[in-house]
């Protein structure tokens, strides 16, 4: 069941984005070669809580950590631990923050210092194929325009999109109908409606799709240890154009630039 949100439910979605897409955005541009994922995750938790705000994330299915840390070869869900992020690695970080009883959900993935070449137009690349499905994401289109838009951006660039983890609803709960996979599925798929919470979040490896779960429980990695990226926006169908819920005024315009 799709739960619609009302205008009091998207004031405080509006202000859970807020505060997910400021922490984000202060987690990214404090890392820095030499620091631990540990140390990334600490100060996470400690942003999130300057704004009274609560990890989604931490004891969610018994989750350790307050954010996801996944690094190169690391696709989503990636544990917080004593290893070092070095000058050449990227890093996706997925904030999620319950704030004033909703959830703001979003990611992406920065280098450390720089990278090469391929790592910079797979994230490139990845961070214009999350905008591709969000334009897509009106009143009449149903989800699989979404996955499609993703799916045809990415396959075009010679990436590929990540079949076992999907995008989804998102309100009070983290995780809410309807699935937004980032890819065709062939399944029956929802019309879209005003009032429709998203978190759209393609997961693009530069080589092939398929992935597996370390030992950890929960690091998901490329099975060819090719790089892999992540970005996530919480986004509201309006009548008119999609409603970036995560994000700077800045990125809202980049939307409507195309
Ligand atoms: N943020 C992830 C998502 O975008 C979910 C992370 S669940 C966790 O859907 F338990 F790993 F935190
Ligand atoms: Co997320
Ligand atoms: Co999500």
């Amino acid at each position: 069941m799709i739960i619609l949100k009302n205008e009091r439910d998207v004031e405080a979605m509006r202000s859970a984005g807020l505060v997910a897409s400021a922490v984000l955005q202060e987690v990214c541009a404090w890392i820095t070669p030499g620091v631990t994922t540990k140390d990334i995750d600490s100060y996470a938790a400690s942003r999130i809580k300057s704004y009274e705000g609560k990890s989604a994330f931490l004891g969610y299915r018994k989750y350790p950590c307050h954010v996801c840390l996944s690094v190169n070869e690391q696709v989503v869900h990636g544990l917080a631990t004593n290893r070092r992020v070095q000058f050449g690695d990227i890093v996706s970080i997925d904030v999620g923050v319950v704030y004033e009883s909703y959830i703001g959900d979003t990611a992406r993935t920065v280098a450390v210092g720089g990278c090469d070449v391929l790592a910079q137009k797979l994230m490139d690349v990845t961070e214009r194929s999350l905008y591709e499905g969000i334009a897509q994401a009106v009143p009449g289109n149903r989800v699989v325009d979404i996955s499609r838009a993703i799916q045809t951006y990415v396959e075009h660039h010679g990436f590929s999109v990540v079949r076992e983890f999907v995008g989804h609803g998102v309100g009070r709960s983290m995780h809410e109908d309807p699935q937004i996979p980032n890819y065709v599925d062939g399944k029956s798929s929802p019309k879209l409606r005003a009032g429709m919470t998203l978190a759209i979040e393609p997961m693009v490896n530069a080589g092939a799709p398929a992935v597996e779960i370390l030992s950890d429980g929960w690091t998901v990695v490329t099975r060819d240890g090719q790089p892999s990226a992540h970005f996530e926006h919480t986004v509201l169908v309006t009548e008119s154009e999609p409603e970036i819920l995560t994000c700077t005024e800045k990125r809202q315009l980049r939307l409507k630039a195309g």
